[in-house]
Parts: C-alpha cells; sequence; structure tokens
C-alpha cells in the first residue's frame, strides 16, 4: 500500500457525502480502499489538486503517489490526446461547460507515447454548480492491444493460406479452359486432382478457421456423452490400415479397467485424427498409443484417461516445444497450416482436460492428453 492514497476523508470512495445513509437491516459494504481496484483512480479536489492516486495509477503512469498528490491534475498526469493536444486543456473540466458531468472513455498518451484509457466523472455539489471532484479512470491498454495485434496477423496469416491453394485453383481452371484441347486426357487429370486437392484444403483451413475463432470466443459447445476412447483410437487406426497403411505401422496398448469418460466424441475424434496425422505424417516408425487410467488434473475428481501418441520420427527439438500449440507454428516447410495443435489443446481444455509434449524413449515425439471423467452435473 503507498503513502497518501486515501481521500481526504477517509472514506471509501464510492461513498459520496451526503449519501443516504444505510438501511438499518442491510449489512454494511465493504470498505474498498482505491488500492484495491483494479484500474487506475486518481481524484482531484475542487481547486484540481490531487489528492487520490491509487495503486494502479502509480504502475500506469509510473509515477509515485507520493509525487503526484498535490499538483494539479494537468501536471500529475499530462494527458495528449492522439494528435498531440493537452488534453486537459481542451476539456477544462473546471471552468468548461457547466453541464457537463463526465468524460466517456478514450484512448490518450501519456509521456513516452504509453497509451491509456482515460474516462472522467465530474462532481458537482448540484446540477451545473461548480466541480466539487474530478474522479479519473485510467485503464491499461496494453493487453487489449495485444489481442488486437494478436488478430491482425491471424487475418494476415489466413489470407495468406488461403491465397496459395486458391492461386492454383484460378491457374489450373484457367489454363484448361483456354487450352483445353491441347492437354492430354492424361494431363487434364493431374490439373483435376491438383484443384481437387486444393478445394480440399480450403475447405479444411475455413473449418479449422471456425474452430479456433470458436475456441477463441469460448464458444467450443461440447455435447457429452460416454465415450469409449479405446474403441475410437482403434477405428483411427482401422481407418489408415485401410487406406493403405501398413498395419505394423501402429501399436494399440490399453490398460484396462479405464474410468468412464463423459466427452463429445466428434471433438475427441477431432484430437486424435490431427495426434495420428501428425505421428504417421511428421514422424516416423510405429506410432505407439497407450490408453492408460491416471489421476485427474481437475481437483475433486479422482480419475481420468490418459492418452499417448508416440512416434520413432526426429521428434520435435527441445527449443520448438513450448511453441507446437501455438496457432501457424510448424516445425518444417513440410508441415500443414500448423493449426492442428492448435485445435487439438483448445478442444483438451475445453474437456478440462491437460495435453502435453515430450520425447518418446525412442526418440520421436511425445504428446499426451489427459481428460477427466466429466460427468455432468445432472448425474452426479
Ligand atoms: N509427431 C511429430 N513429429 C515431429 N514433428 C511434429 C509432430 N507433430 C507435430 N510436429 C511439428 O509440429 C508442427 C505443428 O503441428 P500442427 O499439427 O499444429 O500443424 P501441421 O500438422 O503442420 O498442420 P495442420 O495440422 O494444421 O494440417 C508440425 O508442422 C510439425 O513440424
Ligand atoms: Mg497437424
Amino acid at each position: 500500500m503507498s503513502v497518501g492514497t486515501r481521500t481526504p476523508t477517509g472514506r471509501p470512495s464510492g461513498t459520496a457525502p451526503g449519501a443516504p445513509p444505510a438501511r438499518e437491516d442491510a449489512p454494511d459494504p465493504p470498505a474498498v480502499g482505491p488500492d484495491e481496484l483494479p484500474d487506475g483512480l486518481v481524484v482531484a479536489d475542487e481547486r484540481g489538486r490531487v489528492v487520490c492516486f491509487n495503486a494502479a495509477a502509480e504502475r500506469i503512469t509510473a509515477t509515485p503517489a507520493g509525487e503526484a498528490l498535490g499538483l494539479s491534475l494537468e501536471r500529475a498526469l499530462p494527458l495528449e490526446d492522439l494528435e498531440g493536444r493537452r488534453w486537459w486543456r481542451l476539456t477544462d473540466p473546471y471552468d468548461g461547460l457547466t453541464i457537463r458531468t463526465r468524460q466517456p472513455e478514450r484512448n490518450l498518451l501519456l509521456p513516452g507515447g504509453r497509451e491509456v484509457l482515460v474516462s472522467a466523472r465530474y462532481v458537482r455539489e448540484r446540477p451545473t454548480g461548480p466541480v466539487r471532484r474530478v474522479v479519473v479512470c485510467l485503464r491499461d491498454t496494453e493487453a487489449r492491444r495485444r489481442t488486437e495485434r494478436s488478430h491482425a496477423e491471424l487475418i494476415a496469416t489466413v489470407a495468406h493460406e488461403l491465397r496459395s491453394p486458391l492461386t492454383s485453383v484460378k491457374g489450373f481452371t484457367a489454363t484448361l479452359l483456354a487450352k483445353w484441347e491441347r492437354f492430354t486426357d492424361d494431363q487434364k487429370r493431374l490439373m483435376l486432382e491438383t484443384v481437387d486437392a486444393d478445394a480440399d484444403r480450403v475447405t479444411r483451413l475455413i473449418a479449422e478457421l471456425l474452430d479456433i475463432s470458436r475456441i477463441d470466443s469460448g464458444r467450443l459447445e461440447l455435447r457429452r456423452q460416454p465415450v469409449d476412447i479405446a474403441a475410437a483410437v482403434d477405428r483411427h487406426i482401422q481407418a489408415y490400415v485401410a487406406a493403405g497403411q501398413s498395419p505394423d505401422r501402429f501399436r494399440l496398448r490399453v490398460e484396462r479397467p479405464l474410468p468412464g469418460l463423459w466427452a463429445d466424441p466428434d471433438k475427441i475424434d477431432q484430437v486424435l485424427g490431427n495426434l495420428l496425422e501428425n505421428a504417421v505424417r511428421h514422424g516416423g516408425g510405429t506410432v505407439t498409443i497407450d490408453v492408460t487410467a491416471q489421476a485427474s488434473p481437475r481437483e475433486g475428481e479422482e480419475a481420468a484417461t490418459s492418452v499417448t501418441v508416440s512416434d520413432e520420427g526426429p521428434g520435435i527439438p527441445e527449443e520448438s516445444m513450448n511453441r507446437v500449440f501455438t496457432r501457424f507454428w510448424r516445425g518444417s516447410k513440410r508441415g500443414g497450416t500448423g493449426l492442428g495443435l492448435y485445435i487439438v489443446k483448445g478442444i483438451v481444455e475445453a474437456h478440462s482436460g491437460v495435453i502435453t509434449v515430450g520425447r518418446a524413449a525412442s526418440g520421436g515425439a511425445q504428446f499426451r492428453f489427459t481428460l477427466p471423467v466429466g460427468t455432468p452435473a445432472y448425474l452426479l
């Protein structure tokens, strides 16, 4: 707690003088000190001198309260608008329009160019009377900026990812239309196959982006039902074998008994599909899948199921392990879009599970996710 951050009356800042007395039977409202507020709070008295400068304001402005208290608002908070104009001169709370009671939230600059969101309230004893206090609220924009930046990056990457397959679709169809007669059937087939594969890529990318937007906005909906995860893994293996992979490429080990698992079967399929695809595409050798019972990662629940997918490929370099779950990260040129593991992590976490990456005994990559039983509340 910093010195001098109390209001002069020592009254909690939410209680205005002259506020109606609390009802007898109502419990006393908790006394919230200015330093407990998550946002910066600066209060100036009727002469415009700073009388309160809370801890968050110190942090946001990098000015100790001791220096700010007693200064004029303009000196304690030398805010400028984005055109470089002094904000307090512009708004003039004390001598400006007497009907004004507040300043809406605005993006302003502190010295050094640091951005803050500022809103203010002019407290008057009576409407249009002189200003008794100016209460200023400061909010850090760093976190908001960061999300805005990451959205802008996402859009740029998405546009780039969509452009290359579409360029190929456009290029091949245009060539075929213009010079249809000049190609042999084999050449035409090859071109149409490429167009087909690229169209699939665009469709898949768009489906992945929709998943990402649901994950990022917390709107990923789970339709939980009992899931036999060992059977689900087996189905994936059978699909690979049917598609031409050798059955020796996969080894499934299931430790029984397994606790029951309530999860969204489609989403769990997506997780397994991505991890197995990565092991087959980026890894090598035999892909081993271990399904075991585990202690739950969630407190107050004992059981969980964990699935470990290990391969004998090159593995993931130690220095990249903390990046594999970020979107668009791919280790080599051979990678896909780099969204698979980001989505996997989003789905596992939506199930209150955890996922980790490590090195298999054979040196390959090893991904392990653990899902709590997840019995819906109405069955407990
Ligand atoms: N089993 C593995 N062995 C080696 N490297 C892997 C393995 N799994 C993933 N990686 C590396 O991690 C990167 C990111 O994987 P991720 O699944 O997120 O994207 P992707 O497979 O490249 O594309 P997408 O899954 O979106 O089609 C891959 O590009 C690859 O370099
Ligand atoms: Mg992948």
